[in-house]
């Protein structure tokens, strides 16, 4: 196109130089005017005739050139058009075109990015992401609020963000030679984290993963919050342990009576007493397994209530009747309170009965001799059905109180087992009020008591 467009410059001069020759000659023999004069009127009637074929041949040029600047500054709003046919008018149109083209990829890009942007926002784990320069260029809202991030993380290095030299190393890794890996560490944030993060190398298409010698643009890593599993992990593996260990103590106790009588102890004065000690072991082993096949049965996916319309006062009373000899036995006083007479809930009277007897059964066993319990019931501003059961005993730390509700956890493991606990009694309370819809807590002082909270929808079952 360039040469035809000088060619066109040539043929024009070509043409205006035979016209002046013509003009001139015509005025030079025909007219008899003088060289210098007709040479001067040739020139001035050429002059507009020069100006409008330039013009002619300029024009798109500059509309060409005013077009594509206009094609740079709003690429995006306006159509470009040629309307000449010449090779200029299609130089415009081909602008024109890759402007839409532009236009198109542009839109693409960015509808792409938002889809990006919106998984991103909508991911529970956190992602960071890395620049080749392990500079930061992204952290998205998950990630700031798992580990308490600052808003203004962009740009800096990893390290300077999260503590952590085994993550800093590792995106370094993976920026040098592309291959990703995985690891896990703990994090201060308030109150300790456990993270497992995935770091991947960000590739070009031309790349294949992990090649040796061919590092990565980039890094994204993805965190997971691990924490709650980690915990549950920890319970499961205490849990296995402590089953094993407290039905190991009574068996071994039961073993060593029986064979102590095998080898002749059995006609001895001291028998009965042994066949005494045998009897409160098995009997120990069998309130751990029953306890601990209510939990499971609780916990299982089978188990139902079977919710029926309950006075509140009238299951206490029931509750109260059970648990009167051994408050008898300690001198204890219990009495109880309903902030608004004959509450109902819808409940099942089985599981309800358990928790209360469950929680004055500790009251008893760790309150006062001659001590004082008391009950009250009231409805919450949440409309809920709020129970406390309140002790006069020696209390609990306050390290131990998230604690009490876990499987077999038990503050003074001597003191408990003494009083013949097994520590499964408030995880099968936990177990029953959850399974209501409540929610369950304790209040403790050291030396002054300890207070047992339950609550329950007041339509929690329906
Ligand atoms: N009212 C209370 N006052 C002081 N400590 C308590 C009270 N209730 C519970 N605890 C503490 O919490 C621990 C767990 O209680 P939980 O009822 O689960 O087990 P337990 O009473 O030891 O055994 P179980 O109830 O299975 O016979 C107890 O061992 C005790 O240390
Ligand atoms: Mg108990």
């Amino acid at each position: 196109m360039r040469l035809r467009l000088q060619w066109k410059w040539m043929a024009l001069f070509i043409f205006l130089l035979l016209l002046f020759f013509v003009i001139q000659g015509y005025l030079l023999y025909f007219l008899k005017k003088p060289f210098l004069l007709s040479s001067l009127l040739s020139l001035i009637i050429l002059i507009p005739l020069v100006y409008f074929l330039t013009r002619s041949l300029t024009d798109p040029i500059w509309e060409t050139a005013q077009r594509a600047i206009q094609l740079v500054s709003s690429i995006f709003s306006k159509e470009v058009q040629g309307n000449s046919k010449d090779e200029l008018g299609s130089l415009s149109k081909a602008i024109g075109e890759i402007g839409n083209q532009l236009r198109n990829k542009i839109e693409e890009i960015s509808k792409e990015k938002d889809y990006f942007q919106t998984i991103l926002k909508g991911m529970t784990e956190g992602v960071l992401v890395v620049d080749g320069r392990g500079r930061i260029s992204m952290a998205n809202d998950a990630l700031r609020n798992l580990l308490s991030l600052s808003s203004d993380v962009a740009d800096k290095m990893p390290l300077e963000v999260i503590r952590n030299a085994e993550l800093e190393a590792a995106i370094r890794k993976t920026i040098q030679d592309g291959k990703g890996m995985a690891l896990e560490f703990t994090v201060p944030t308030p109150g300790l984290k456990t993270v497992e993060v995935n770091v991947v190398g960000i590739l070009s298409s031309s790349q294949s993963v992990g090649k040796e010698g061919e590092g990565a643009r980039g890094v994204i890593a993805v965190f997971h919050d691990i924490t709650r599993l980690k915990e549950l992990e920890k319970i499961r593996q205490d849990f296995v342990a402590n089953v094993s260990h407290e039905l190991r103590t009574p068996l071994t106790t039961i073993k060593g009576y029986a064979e102590t009588l095998l080898e002749g102890a059995l006609k001895e004065d001291v028998a009965f007493q042994f066949v005494q000690v045998i009897n409160r072991h098995a009997d120990r082993l069998t309130q751990i397994v029953e306890d601990l096949l209510t939990l499971s049965k609780i916990e299982s996916k089978e188990f139902s209530l079977k919710p029926e319309r309950l006075s509140i006062s009238e299951l206490i009373d029931g509750t109260l009747d059970v648990i009167k000899e051994e408050a008898d036995k300690k001198g204890v006083s219990i009495s109880w309170s309903e902030s608004t007479p004959s509450l109902f809930i819808f409940g099942d009277r089985k599981g309800l009965e358990q928790v209360l007897i469950n929680l004055l059964d500790n009251a008893i066993k760790y309150g006062r001799e001659g001590g004082n319990i008391k009950i009250s019931v009231n409805e919450n501003p949440k409309a809920e059905i709020q129970v406390s059961v309140r002790d006069d005993g020696i209390g609990i730390p306050k390290e131990d109180l998230p604690r009490i509700f876990e499987r077999f956890y038990r503050v003074d493991k001597g003191r408990s087992k003494e009083l013949g606990g097994t520590g499964l009694g408030l995880s099968i309370v936990k177990h029953i009020v959850q399974a209501h819809g409540g929610r369950v807590w304790a209040e403790s002082q050291i030396g002054e008591g300890s207070t047992f909270y339950f609550t329950l929808p007041k339509r929690s079952v329906s």
